[in-house]
């Protein structure tokens, strides 16, 4: 349809805001995110229980808390090459081609995973392409292949959260681009077997899409040895982080590797937009990747089987296989009613399940927390169930 000028003018004035203070179209298409309006709830609650919250509860390491306060000290403050600073490139190039076989994967360091997700979506989508990707979803998925003019076609996983790889080869279109994964996956838990994850990377090649794999939560895989499908092709571009597996939420280091020409179109797009990852960050991540971080991981191992155990028979879930969080069906059939509820009468925070995809069946836990908060967490969320009736 062609728009007149006038139509333009229109749609783009605002009711009621004064001229200089408009926002584009992009921008005022999208409400903030559910999660931050659920960390908002917990700030104005008295003594909350917050079961909200996606990151790891444990210390970051000391070698690289150590390390961040010498590079501080040894004025390592300035900016760093786009693609991260050699020692830690190195050691990450390293650790992909014993991982993946393949040497001439490049890889680039990044402003957080979200950082290599950006970059990656706009190395990858024009206006009017498609990315497939498997609902419930992590929060960023959709908005940011929608600001780069690009079209979600969703796949629900519920209730099984496993991938139908026909189902996903049925969705591909014409103008698919790209297949989004996440495994182990944000906010259900499951974690995609070895098969899945390589008959995915067929698929991809088979069809000239590019698989992209968020792989944050690799660390954290429970009953099985993590697979990721990039042994699988050459062409799968993977997205990692320290965020989650050396509780470094705050430092915003990531990378990305996968084949030369997107990589290379990541890394100029850096120069554009993030500049590089934070130095003092980069500095300690690399001390981060020589810390054992089994004690952690098995505290959150233990963590998952008590919440699994207090819920068992007063929800209905599939036990998650990853990441930190339990995905449970909500009594009531509402996430939203339900996570209402749980604030007002026991002042829990959980997130209801329409922020990651269209349907409000469920609600998250993240567990993540304290021995105490997770025993109050368990015995509301008992109480929640009883009086749904
Ligand atoms: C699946 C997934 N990918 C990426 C990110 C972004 O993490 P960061 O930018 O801290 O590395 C998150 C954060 O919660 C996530 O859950």
């Amino acid at each position: 349809m062609n728009r007149s000028a006038a139509d333009d003018a229109a749609a783009r004035s605002d009711g009621g805001r004064p001229p200089g203070n408009r926002v584009s179209r992009r921008a005022a298409a999208f409400d903030s995110s559910g999660i931050r309006k659920a960390f908002d709830l917990a700030a104005r609650l008295p003594d909350p229980i917050n079961l909200s919250i996606g990151q790891p509860d444990f210390a970051m390491p000391q070698a690289a808390r150590d390390a961040a306060r010498a590079a501080l000290e040894a004025g390592r403050n300035g900016y760093t090459p786009t693609q991260g600073i050699p020692a830690l490139r190195d050691r990450l190039e390293e650790q992909v081609r014993r991982e993946t076989g393949q040497s001439d994967r490049r890889l680039c360091v990044t402003s957080g995973s979200s950082g290599a997700l950006v970059l990656t979506l706009m190395a990858l989508i024009d206006p009017g392409d498609e990315v497939v990707v498997f609902e419930p979803a992590f929060v960023m998925y959709r908005p940011l292949v929608e600001f780069l003019g690009g079209r979600v076609v969703p796949i629900d996983t519920s209730p099984s959260f496993r991938i139908d790889v026909d189902r996903v080869a049925a969705s591909i279109g014409p103008r698919c681009v790209a297949i989004l994964l996440n495994t182990p996956a944000n906010p259900t838990g499951a974690v995609a077997d070895a098969a899945t994850v390589a008959a995915l990377a067929r698929l991809a090649d088979q069809r000239g899409v590019t698989l992209v794999s968020d792989e944050l939560y690799r660390s954290y895989c429970y009953d099985a040895p993590f697979a990721s499908p990039a042994p699988h092709s050459e062409n799968v571009v993977v997205i990692d982080g320290f965020s989650k597996s050396h509780a470094m939420t705050g430092w915003r280091v990531g990378w990305v590797h996968g084949p030369p020409a997107i990589i290379d179109a990541c890394t100029m797009m850096q120069q554009y937009t993030f500049v590089c990852a934070p130095q003092v960050g980069q500095w300690a991540a690399l001390a981060a990747l020589d810390s054992p971080m089994d004690a952690p991981l098995s505290e959150c191992r233990r963590k998952r089987d008590a919440l699994m155990a207090g819920l068992r028979g007063h929800y209905d879930f599939v036990p998650p296989g990853g990441a930190f969080y339990l995905y449970p069906r909500a009594p009531g059939g509402s996430g939203q009613a339900f996570a209402a509820r749980a604030a007002a009468e026991e002042k829990l925070i959980v997130v209801p399940g329409n922020v990651f995809g269209a349907a409000d069946t469920h609600f998250r836990i993240a567990y993540t927390v304290d021995d105490r908060t997770l025993d109050r967490g368990i015995a509301a969320l008992v109480r929640l169930a009883a009086s749904a009736g």
